[in-house]
């Protein structure tokens, strides 16, 4: 309406004296017509809708019978323009030709007019301006029928609701479509049957465990910060590089401060993986052992914007040389773990496990909401009940868990989270982490938790494989005794049994 009323002022001067060419009905058809029109009585532009049924024809109520003067409605100048006109002879309405045929040949938008064949982006839609063919023929928009990534009703919903946590719009993520946001955003495939066979480590319970928890309060300067995997949905190469850093840190505390590069294991990894469209967390576990990686440094990541892997720039038996960054290459640079275990999808033996040692793993099921989250602890709300399943589609995700809380809501209820690191940049949710409710398995981020201990000299792999054995049986954590240790490498039997033992406990991982 204010458009119009900005119209009327613009035109009003120069309105009056073009009068004198119009038709004009008789005063028999004085009475409510554009008045009368249901929904917006006056339109701008040219719209062939705005009309209203008269003497077996239609009468126009928007600018454009302006123009062609002899289809406005009786009472449009009264009623959309407030001018008074000025009776004269009045003519016998002669109505036979339709709207006489578009001169202006155009889609409008905005005020601005557009050709047939021009489009502009709706969110994660296009729109094109296209000919109608009618009746009547117009020129209009069609656009996309895409489920956007981001979508306002789903973040009104979020933040209307109680659901404990705040949505928000983002702009590196508005414009996408949800099966994109999928592809692109998340990449971790489901793990493979003989993962999850992989018998999980079981941790002993006899302690009083704390209410929270914080990794990087524990162990300072030494867990990875949030990253950006952009366009490129490699969450599989991003969470296992961050938590075998970690571990890695965690393990060499002080000699170890690097980041393993995510693009290495992502471009050189391909085999049986899909790079940017996702990856199986346990072959990048089981490259990550066999292989080892480069750090960051060596290898940045770049293939948030270009979404493709590229080619390999570290061969597998590269000596020397430069790194794909271009300083030198050095072989003692090159990082490996243990094979990767799990623990068991129970609370408090994730929450042992990540306080003892280091972050963990986690995959879980993305739900069309989690990518507005901007903070609070997440929960699926669900607000998409009722929709088809284009509007609910899912994917899995992997992130680090490094600790835990609880929260007191306002009503008094203790609410307990996790707290974890996702890949998607410090501008999204709590300056790149999220919380997540803890101890009922939300969106199944309980059932698959992998760890894996550094790997790098015989003496840290001893003492990884006694770390690993004792947590396996349960035994009593006791501090590392260097005696025992260097009795334990003279006695090689003892120890290669050990080394059976353990092959033996990851047969699963050993078998790719
Ligand atoms: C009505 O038509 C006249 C003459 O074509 C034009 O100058 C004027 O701007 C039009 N009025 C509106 C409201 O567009
Ligand atoms: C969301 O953010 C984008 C980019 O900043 C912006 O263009 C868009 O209008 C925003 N959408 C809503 C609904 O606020």
């Amino acid at each position: 309406m204010s458009g119009v009323g900005i119209l009327l002022v613009l035109s009003l001067g120069c309105f009056i004296g073009t009068w004198g060419q119009m038709w004009e009905w008789g005063p028999d058809l004085e009475g409510p017509w554009c008045a009368k029109r249901r929904g917006e009585q006056c339109c701008d532009d040219r719209d062939d809708y705005c009309s209203v049924p008269i003497l077996g024809t239609e009468c126009y109520c928007d600018v454009f019978c302006n123009s062609t003067a002899y289809d406005c409605c009786p009472d449009y100048w009264e009623h959309c323009h407030g001018v008074v006109r000025e009776r004269t002879t009045p003519l016998p309405f002669i109505y036979t030709t339709p709207r006489i045929p578009v001169t202006t040949n155009n889609c409008v938008r905005n005020g601005a007019l557009f050709q047939p064949g021009q489009s502009y982006q709706e969110n994660c839609n296009e729109c094109k301006c296209e000919v109608f063919s009618g009746p009547p023929r117009r020129f209009d928009w069609r656009c996309s029928q895409s489920v956007c990534l981001i979508r306002p009703q789903l973040i009104r919903a979020v933040n209307d609701g109680r659901y404990g946590w705040t949505a928000s719009n983002y702009s590196a993520l508005w414009g996408m479509t949800l099966p994109n946001g999928i592809k692109y955003r998340l990449g971790t495939f489901p793990l493979e049957s003989n993962v999850v066979r992989m018998t999980p480590l079981k941790v002993r319970l006899d302690e009083v465990l704390p209410e929270s928890f914080d990794s990087r309060q524990k162990w300072p300067g030494v867990i990875n910060p949030i990253r950006d995997q952009g366009n490129c949905g490699a969450s599989w190469a991003f969470s296992t590089t961050a938590v075998a850093s970690d571990r890695l840190g965690i393990e060499f505390m002080g000699d170890y401060k690097e980041q393993l590069s995510p693009q290495h294991i992502l471009s050189c990894n391909s085999d049986r993986q899909e790079g940017c469209a996702g990856g199986f967390l346990d072959r990048a576990w089981y490259y990550l052992r066999r292989r080892g990686l480069v750090t960051e440094e060596c290898y940045p990541y770049s293939s948030g914007r270009t979404s493709t892997i590229g080619e390999c720039l570290v061969a597998p038996r590269k000596r020397q040389g430069n790194c794909p960054s271009g300083i030198e290459f050095r072989m003692e640079k090159r990082y490996k773990t243990t094979p990767p275990y799990r623990i068991r999808p129970l609370e408090r033996e994730i929450m042992k496990e990540i306080m003892d040692n280091g972050p963990v793993q986690a995959t879980f099921t993305v739900k069309e909401d989690f990518y507005m989250y901007r903070g609070g602890i997440y929960r699926y709300s669900d607000t998409t009940r009722g929709e088809t399943s284009e509007y609910r589609q899912t994917g899995y995700h992997s992130v680090r868990i490094l600790g835990w809380g609880v929260e007191r809501t306002f009503e008094g209820d203790i609410v307990k989270y996790w707290l974890c690191a996702n890949s998607w940049g410090t501008d999204w949710g709590e300056n790149g982490y999220f919380r997540i409710v803890r101890g009922e398995n939300e969106c199944e981020i309980e059932s698959y938790i992998v760890g894996a201990f550094g790997k790098d000299n015989r003496r840290r792999r001893l003492i990884n494989q006694r770390r690993l054995n004792r947590i396996r049986d349960g035994r009593k954590f006791r501090s590392l005794n260097l005696r025992r240790l260097r009795r334990r490498r003279k006695n090689r039997n003892k120890n290669k049994n050990n080394r059976r033992r353990f092959k033996k406990s990851h047969k699963s991982v050993k078998k790719l």
